[in-house]
């Protein structure tokens, strides 16, 4: 399948065919396709330049922005992607504090620092990106640089601060995926991070902006020192920021991180428009009841198929969850929903990530789908496999495609 346009909520493919985009551009795209407000404030600025030789006033204009949207920002460097930006915090974290070793939870993109994990402890990514990395291409001598953590065991990361003693420059977690952290789990991270001189990272790549402008940290109050944010930050343009407090992000000024594009007004234009779109559309309230109104709508089409499928997490990202414990009959009733979703011209996995171009219409169309669905995915339940309904292979890992 090979997409050809997308606009609002949806996209065609080259052969013609519609479908609502319930995975958002993989999360990039926040206030729908082509956002007539984004794309002409880009337009315009591709018409005055997009790079010049000396520094262009829209660093410090957006850099201006994010110090007051987000609690931890009094600095801000910029990059282009995710990945980029959580390789540049890590770099200043030990930068500033002399230190090696980092203590990581979730993923984090595809650089060595991160992959490092898996050199000599295999099964070290297994959990956070998916089992079997063979960090091939990584140096060797970064075994022991990267560990990781579990989410939401606060004894399980003490343990490791404990281990590793005066060595670590940072703990680096996403603050949540699909479901609410824990009470007082961040607070305590936080707590322990500072009892141990390592610096505290969110990486809100994912989720930022979508439950609170200011990101997880201001709905939780609960500050890092540092954070990255990428993907819906500029609405389907390439950027990404590392902000962060000025005692951690100063030290910067003396290590060399550099990039020829970081300074494009393409992505900072886009980045500024989209922030404040955001605001001004109070989007983060707006996928609130999206997000409620999807969930009651597809549990009553569950209801009306006699099937106990629930929708559940975080209104902005909820997902839906099959009624049986045995993970590869979860994961092929998963891909029966992809496969029979698709054929009604709603593309995603069993999860959903929100734009503000979705609407009613968007919800209506897909709990509709969903009724004759879940009667599909019950009959699977009812003969207890996918024998004969499946007409593909079961889903894998959401990034297994990349590698063999
Ligand atoms: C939490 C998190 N961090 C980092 C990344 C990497 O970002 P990018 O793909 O823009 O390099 C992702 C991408 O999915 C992510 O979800």
């Amino acid at each position: 399948m090979f997409a050809a346009r997308a606009q609002g909520a949806r996209f065609w493919d080259v052969d013609g065919n519609e479908y609502i985009d319930w995975v958002s551009g993989i999360g990039a795209i926040i206030l729908g396709y082509c956002d007539p407000v984004v794309d002409d404030a880009v337009k315009r600025q591709i018409d005055l330049g997009t790079v010049y030789s000396i520094t262009h006033p829209l660093e410090l204009e957006l850099a201006e922005e994010l110090c007051q949207a987000i609690p931890c920002a009094e600095m801000v460097r910029y990059a282009r992607c995710g990945g980029e930006a959580c390789a540049i915090a890590v770099r200043i974290a030990r930068g500033a504090t002399g230190r090696d070793k980092v203590l990581f939870c979730g993923y984090h993109g595809w650089h060595d620092w991160y992959l490092a994990a898996n050199l000599g402890e295999e099964a070290n990514l297994n959990s956070h990106l998916f089992p079997g990395i063979e960090p091939i291409g990584v140096p060797r001598a970064l075994a022991g640089t990267a560990v990781p953590f579990p989410y939401g065991d606060l004894t399980a990361l003490g343990q490791l601060l404990d281990a590793h003693p005066d060595q670590v420059a940072a703990v680096i977690l996403e603050p949540l995926r699909s479901e609410l952290p824990p009470e007082g789990y961040l607070a305590g991270v936080a707590a322990l991070a500072r009892k141990h001189g390592a610096v505290l990272i969110f990486d809100e790549v994912s989720c930022g902006f979508r439950l609170r402008i200011g990101g997880v940290q201001e709905y939780t109050g609960v500050t890092p020192d540092m954070a990255v944010f990428a993907k819906a930050i500029s609405n389907g343009y390439p950027m990404a920021a590392v902000v962060g407090k000025r005692e951690v992000m100063e030290p910067a000024a003396r290590m060399f991180i550099s990039s020829t594009y970081w300074g494009d007004t393409i992505g900072l234009r886009a980045a500024l428009t989209t922030l404040r779109e955001l605001r001004r559309r109070n989007v983060p309230q707006q996928l609130d009841q999206l997000g409620t109104e999807l969930k009651r709508e597809l549990a009553q089409a569950a209801r009306v198929a006699g099937v106990e499928v629930s929708c559940v997490g975080m209104n902005y990202h909820p997902g839906l969850k099959f009624p049986t414990s045995d993970a590869a009959f979860q994961a092929s009733l998963a891909t029966l929903y992809i496969q029979e979703m698709a054929l009604r011209g709603c593309h995603g996995y069993a999860s959903f990530y929100l734009n503000a171009a979705q609407g009613s219409a968007e919800v209506e169309q897909t709990a509709a789908a969903a009724e004759e669905v879940f009667g599909i995915i019950r009959q699977a339940l009812d003969q207890g496999d996918t024998t004969g309904l499946l007409h593909c292979e079961p889903a894998r890992d959401a990034f297994r495609r990349l590698v063999r």
